[in-house]
């Protein structure tokens, strides 16, 4: 039988208030899914703390601790294949994935945005929305595809573009609606994920 609470991996690189995020809206016993791991490719990415405290399994792969991409990816491939990982969720992961992890995982690895994608794929998206004059600016949560920033949009959430704005300020309005957008946006994934195999 399929168990009806799905199990979570959250990939990070940094500061990972977006993973911690998930970990508290999984709390719910009425959220479809568990983070039952947390994989980042830095030793000293911030969030890992969070992760330890709330009793989540952590492993960090630095590149430099492997002669190859492919390797690289492999370690985390591993990890994911042995916690039987469902549903993979990249929060603030910095790395381009290859085609060949992207497909492995299609259907089943997600990501959030701080943009309205299709606008502002990449980098510093608070001050580009900025510099064009957006009125409107937010984020998305989208299935990972070879293409980055550009697989299918599950969810998008917005807020104003105020006047006298800085990148700081909107990139702070925007990661409160992250923080919301992120777990709804996993619960309907995972919600899917068990309708299909059931
Ligand atoms: C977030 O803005 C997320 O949208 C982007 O990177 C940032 C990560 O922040 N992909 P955090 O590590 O989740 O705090």
């Amino acid at each position: 039988m399929t168990p009806l609470r799905k199990r979570v991996a959250v990939l990070i690189s940094g500061r990972g208030s977006n993973m911690a995020a998930l970990v508290e809206a999984a709390r719910n016993p009425a959220f479809p899914g568990d983070v039952v791991l947390v994989l980042s490719d830095r030793a000293d990415a911030a969030g890992l703390h969070f992760a330890a405290d709330n009793g989540i399994a952590t492993s960090a792969f630095p590149r430099k601790a492997y002669a190859s991409k492919a390797e690289h990816e492999a370690a985390f491939v591993a990890a994911i294949e042995d916690a039987r990982i469902d549903v993979i969720c990249l929060a603030g992961f910095m790395r381009l994935l290859s085609p060949g992890f992207t497909e492995r995982f299609a259907g089943r690895m997600i990501n959030i945005h701080p943009s309205l994608l299709p606008k502002f794929p990449g980098l510093d998206t608070h001050a580009r929305a900025i510099a064009a004059g957006e009125e409107r600016h937010g984020c998305t949560v989208h299935f990972v595809t070879a293409e980055m920033d550009a697989g299918p949009v599950i969810a998008q959430a917005d807020v104003p573009v105020l006047p006298g704005d800085t990148a700081e300020a909107l990139s702070a309005r925007v990661l409160v609606e992250e923080h919301k957008l992120y777990p709804r946006a996993l619960a309907a994934v995972l919600l899917a994920e068990t309708e299909a195999r059931l």
